[in-house]
Parts: structure tokens; sequence; C-alpha cells
């Protein structure tokens, strides 16, 4: 992905791609067989990666197994989907019981008002519907705005990830060859398959920038329905928005006649109680909720006041699908809401990425490494750059393979600090203790020297 990393891999890299390989011998068969009727052998593209990913076994907390036995403390934690941690024994005991009492209706039951009504406590929104992942609920969230504007443009931000659907799957991670003019971005398909007037209907702004988000109002005067904004970009690393920037946000939709939808799939369970809506005292037009909301079952919804959502209720924008709240997701969702995400979870989490971030800070000055923390809420990521990033194109330029020996060095060593990808961040679940975290940082203490040379080294070799 970064033009840096194009040229031969270092040695500290092959050491530890090596003892991988070494470590994990049944997870390279079982990809390899899996290759033959699986595309890359794998169910999402996010998964596949060199040599090959890892096969996992069971997980229970905290930990997970690979297929080979080795154990892993999990800060992947599914993509940032379980701040529940694995198994958590309220979700379990509470999806069990449905397990004996019927799955699927696809009748309405009473755990659907019980779980909006939890929602609609948490977020500024007054009404709710549920679907099953996040790129559905984007989806009908930009759809709703299309319906309640009469406008089909929508404004997203250059490296912004909402998932699959062809409006959102633009601009996502575009090379840079193809970025184009920084004040002015240029639409880029995450892919073929995207037709040319779904791209046209996509219009792009980096993040952190506001003047951009105006000039594409200037430019389609009358014909954008919403802009589309994570609240914090979690999918290039972590992003912080700059202070004022959603109300910013905010302010120019309202005053251009559009609307502003906050996809909260990654923030909206582990950031706070509220999500960023709470953490930065913003109440948008859509919320778009997701992963840990479903305690480790699949499980989404959006959100938005009645105004919005009666689109629905007036039978004008159309919401449906066969899995929705499906009795098992629903009891997930209830327990996860009400004994899950409780104040002293986010006290908890809070309190043990505070400890890793500043454990990491501790080594990134020690070791002369080129890096900083970036973390909220429940994450927390290691990013190689030498000041915190504004955009997507100040991402794009960390080295991945500095960032793929400590990913690799980490996990060869019983600790997963996050999803394979520089572009990802770590979770830090109700499950951790204060033990995991020290072992992580142990781990990290006899990792970071080696990563700490070899990045001196390769940025030697490149200033060559
Ligand atoms: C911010 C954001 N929106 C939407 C999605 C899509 O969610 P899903 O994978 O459940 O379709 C993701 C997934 O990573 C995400 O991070």
């Amino acid at each position: 992905m970064a033009a840096v990393s194009e040229g031969p891999m270092h040695e500290g890299l092959k050491k530890e791609i090596e003892a991988y390989e070494k470590r994990t011998p049944k997870s390279r068969e079982a990809h390899k067989k899996a290759t033959a009727r699986i595309p890359l052998g794998v169910a999402s593209n996010y998964r596949a990666y060199d040599p090959y990913p890892l096969f996992v076994r069971d997980g229970k907390g905290g930990h997970i197994h690979d297929i080979d036995g080795n154990e892993y403390i999990d800060f992947n934690l599914c993509f940032g989907a379980l701040m529940a941690g694995h198994c958590h024994p309220a979700v379990i005991k509470a999806v069990s019981e449905k397990l004996h009492t019927g799955t699927m209706f696809g009748m309405p039951h009473d755990a659907e008002n019980a779980l909006a009504e939890e929602i609609c406590s948490r977020f500024p929104v007054d009404m709710v519907r549920f679907s099953n992942s996040g790129t559905e609920c984007t989806m009908h969230a930009v759809r709703l705005a299309r319906a309640a504007t009469g406008r089909d443009r929508i404004i997203k931000m250059e490296g912004g990830y909402h998932g699959l659907h062809d409006s959102a799957l633009v601009s996502v991670k575009p090379k840079i060859n193809e970025v184009g003019d920084p004040g002015a971005p240029n639409a880029v398909p995450g892919g073929e398959g995207i037709t040319k007037a779904t791209l046209a209907n996509t219009v792009i702004a980096q993040f952190n920038d506001l003047k951009a988000v105006e000039r594409l109002f200037a430019k389609y005067p009358g014909e954008i329905a919403a802009i589309i904004v994570e609240p914090i970009m979690m999918n290039v690393g972590i992003l912080m928005p700059e202070p004022g920037y959603h109300q910013g946000l905010l302010e120019i939709a309202h005053k251009n006649g559009a609307l502003l939808i906050f996809d909260e799939v990654k923030t909206g369970a582990k950031l706070a109680r509220g999500g960023a809506c709470e953490f930065f005292g913003i109440k948008p037009d859509i919320v778009c909720l997701a992963k840990s909301i479903g305690g480790g079952f699949s499980l989404a919804a959006f959100a938005a006041r009645r105004e919005i959502m009666n689109l629905i209720t007036d039978h004008r924008v159309f919401h449906g699908g066969t899995y929705n709240t499906n009795p098992v997701a629903m009891a997930a969702g209830l327990a996860t809401f009400r004994e899950v995400l409780t104040p002293k979870a986010y006290e908890h989490v809070t309190a043990l990425n505070k400890k890793l971030v500043e454990g990491y800070e501790k080594q990134i000055h020690k070791t002369g490494m080129t890096a900083y923390m970036a973390s909220a809420g429940a994450n927390g990521a290691l990013m190689f750059f030498p000041k915190p990033i504004r955009t997507y194109r100040d991402w794009l330029t960390i080295d991945s393979d500095i960032w793929r020996h400590y990913w690799f060095a980490m996990t060869n060593r019983g600790v997963m600090p996050q999803p394979y990808w520089w572009d990802e961040q770590w979770t830090i679940s109700v499950a951790h203790t204060d033990a995991d975290i020290e072992k992580h940082l142990e781990v990290f203490a006899e990792v970071a020297p080696a990563v700490a040379a070899a990045q001196r080294e390769r940025s030697v070799a490149a200033a060559r």
C-alpha cells in the first residue's frame, strides 16, 4: 500500500516472517487448501495478507488460539467489533436462551423496541431501524438522506470507509498517483464494477478540510444530499478531527440544505456510552451503528430524528431484511447494551488504554522510534509518522514494512497488537486485564529496539 515500502524487504522483517511461518504450518496448509474454493482463501478481502493469514481455533475473553495451538492476547477483536471480548458471559447466556426458543421468525417481537429505547437513550435520535452490518446501515442512511433532500450526490472523505455498497466504495484507499488535487480530490473507485453514474454522485474532500467541503457545495448547488463521515477516521490508523471540524461540517451541511451522517460503526460503542455524538457534543442528522453493539453477533442500526425516519413510516423509503432483528442478535444486543457497555466498562477500557499508550510512548522515546501514539476510547494505534497525521495522504506515506515488522514480531510473541493492516487500530475489551496490558508492554519493549533500528536503516537508505 505505501509507496515507501516498494523496495526489498529488510532483514528484520524477513526473520519475523520466517518465524511466523515456522510457528503456524497448519494455518499455511489450511489457507492453501481454501484458495482452491474461496477467492484469496478468505471470506473478506481484509482477512488476506502475505504470506498467509492465521486460521483461528477459538477465543475466550481477551485471548484466542490459532489452529496450531498458539495463544495470543487478542487486541484485534474482530476488527474492533468485540469490546465485549470473546464469549462475554452475559451475551452468551442471553443468546443461549434464544437458541432453544426460535432463532428467526421474520416477525416482530418486543426485544426490538427495548433495544431501540436503549439506543435512543444514549444517542441524540428518536427512531431506529436495525440491520445486520455496517455496510447495510450506511447504505440505508445514504438512501434516507437522498430521499429527505431529493438530491443524489454525497460528500465522502478521502480514505474514509463506510462499507462495501457502491456509493461508499469510492476513494477508500486510492493510490498516491490517483488522488489528484489536495483541495479537490478525485473520486477513485475502490475496485471494478462500480458504475460511472454512481461514481459521479460521490464527491470527495480530504478529512479536516472544511474549505474543500464548502467548495463542493458551491460547485454542486442544490445537488448534495449529505456529508458522510467517520467522526474519528479509524480506517487510517486513528485520525483525529481538528477542534470544531464536526460542528463546521454540520453547519455547512445545514446551511446548504443537506444532512450530516455520522458513521459510528467503529466509534459508536467504543468511544463513550453515547459514541462520538456524546464525545464531541454533536447532534448529527443520522447515526450508523454496528460492530461492538452486537457483542459478537451481527447487529447494526441506523437512527435519526423522527422526521427523517418517518420517510420509512410513510412508505417513501423502503427498508427490509430477512435477518433483521433475529432474536439471537437482538438478545446479544440487549445484553451488550445493558450488561457490557456500562459506565464501569468505559472506565475500565479507558484506564487500560491509557496504561498501554503511556507504556508505548516510553518505548518510542527510549528507542528513538519515529512514531507517535494515537488513541480514543477503547482504541489505540502506533502511528509510524513523525507527527499526528491530518489527512489520508499523510497516512499513505507510512512505511508499511516497518509496520509489518512490528505486527509480525508482536504476533510471534503471543500478542496480536491489532488486526493485520496498518490502517487499523487496537481495541481494548472489557475482558482484558492489567496482566494482559503488562504482557503487551513487555513484548513491545522486546520488539521496539529492533523495529526502531530497522526504521533508521531504511530511512538512511531511502535518503541515499
Ligand atoms: C466506519 C465503518 N463503517 C462501515 C463499516 C462496514 O461495516 P461491515 O463490515 O459490518 O459491513 C466499517 C467496517 O469496518 C467501518 O469501519
